[in-house]
């Protein structure tokens, strides 16, 4: 397949106006590819803006609500919620988790009960739970492996029971899908998806997030004994491997545009949906400038999100769903 030398082939024929380039666009970003995260917290009818994510509030359940029939009005097949919880109810042991009235499966109940067309995938670690900020239990300064598995499996069960569509697993825990999976299957819960965060790295960018969900200051040390280092791309591959097999449905690769090139390769070896999530700290550097007059905000984050069509990606985790939702709807 021989591109022909100049002038029989000139390039600039297909870029002369939108029509043509359009034509010949080879990828495109629609309103379907995209699931939108959330940040939920008690109280009525009020919200706190997050500072390190301009535009990004936490809302309170009847709010989320809200936000939901907007979401669903746009388009927007799925939402993501993540739950900012009073540090009272953070323990060693997590049981808030898997308190079936906890904030996360109240919001969960609310959107099916009042917009049961939209999709609500919810979060599976412990995190927000734990009293150390870590997404597994921790004893003796290790993040044990099989017990915190069994806790996430109580939190997963809670979550399907509430009426969750999609359990996104985003703790790397070892073993923790299969056994959701087989507890799911024992419960009842056939249908429940999951998609896995299976090449999740130890990242940098996540920091946004973690002030979201008030995780910041108590975390103690680092997440790398269990999230991956930045320097692998085989093991991601490894990882999404043993996560199918198991019984995921889907699968992420996570942070976003730094590791684009971990997307394609899991695109070109796996048949499976596959997602990426654009954290928090991606969504900060681009509105944050966009803020300061330093990039064009709108185009950057179009520009943003199309890459992850071309890396392979079947949809996209971001914080800029509802925008670029307008956008796509004209
Ligand atoms: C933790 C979790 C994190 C994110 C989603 N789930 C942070 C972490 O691993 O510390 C990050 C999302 C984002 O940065 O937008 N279970």
């Amino acid at each position: 397949m021989a591109t022909g030398s100049y002038p029989a082939t000139r390039f600039r024929r297909t870029k002369r106006f939108d029509a043509i380039r359009r034509l010949v666009r080879e990828n495109t970003l629609s309103v379907d590819d995209l699931i939108w995260p959330v940040f939920i917290r008690d109280g009525e009818d009020d919200e706190t803006p997050i500072p390190s994510m301009p535009g990004v509030s936490r809302l309170t359940v009847d709010r989320v609500v809200k936000a939901a029939r907007e979401a669903a009005d746009l388009g927007i097949p799925a939402i993501c919620l993540f739950p900012y919880i009073d540090t009272s109810l953070k323990t060693e042991l997590c049981e808030e988790a898997w308190n079936p009235d906890n904030l996360s499966n109240r919001a969960t109940r609310a959107i099916k009960d009042a917009v049961p067309e939209i999709a609500v995938m919810t979060d599976v670690a412990l995190d927000p739970y734990n009293i150390n900020g870590h997404d597994g239990i921790v004893r003796d300064g290790v993040i044990v492996n099989d017990e915190s598995v069994e806790a996430l499996v109580k939190m997963a069960i809670a979550q399907a029971a509430a009426g969750s569509d999609i359990l996104g697993p985003s703790d790397m825990m070892d073993g923790r899908i299969g056994q959701m999976r087989a507890a799911l299957e024992a419960a009842g819960h056939r249908d429940t998806c999951i998609l896995s965060y299976s090449a999740k790295y130890a990242s940098a960018f996540y920091g946004p997030f973690r002030d979201a969900v008030g995780a910041s200051g108590l975390l103690k040390g680092d997440k790398k004994t269990y999230q991956m280092d930045p320097g692998n791309t085989d093991e991601a591959l490894r990882l999404v491997e043993r996560d199918l097999r198991e019984g995921a449905d889907m699968v992420m690769v996570k942070p976003g545009m730094p590791y684009l090139d971990v997307c394609r390769r899991v695109a070109e070896r796996f048949d499976a949906p596959l997602f990426a999530y654009q954290v928090s700290g991606e969504y900060a550097m681009i509105s944050g400038a966009a803020q300061n007059g330093w990039i064009d905000g709108e185009r950057a984050m179009m520009e943003s999100l199309i890459a992850f069509k071309r890396a392979g990606c079947d949809g996209i985790l971001t914080y800029f769903a509802k925008d670029a939702a307008r956008l796509l709807n004209g």
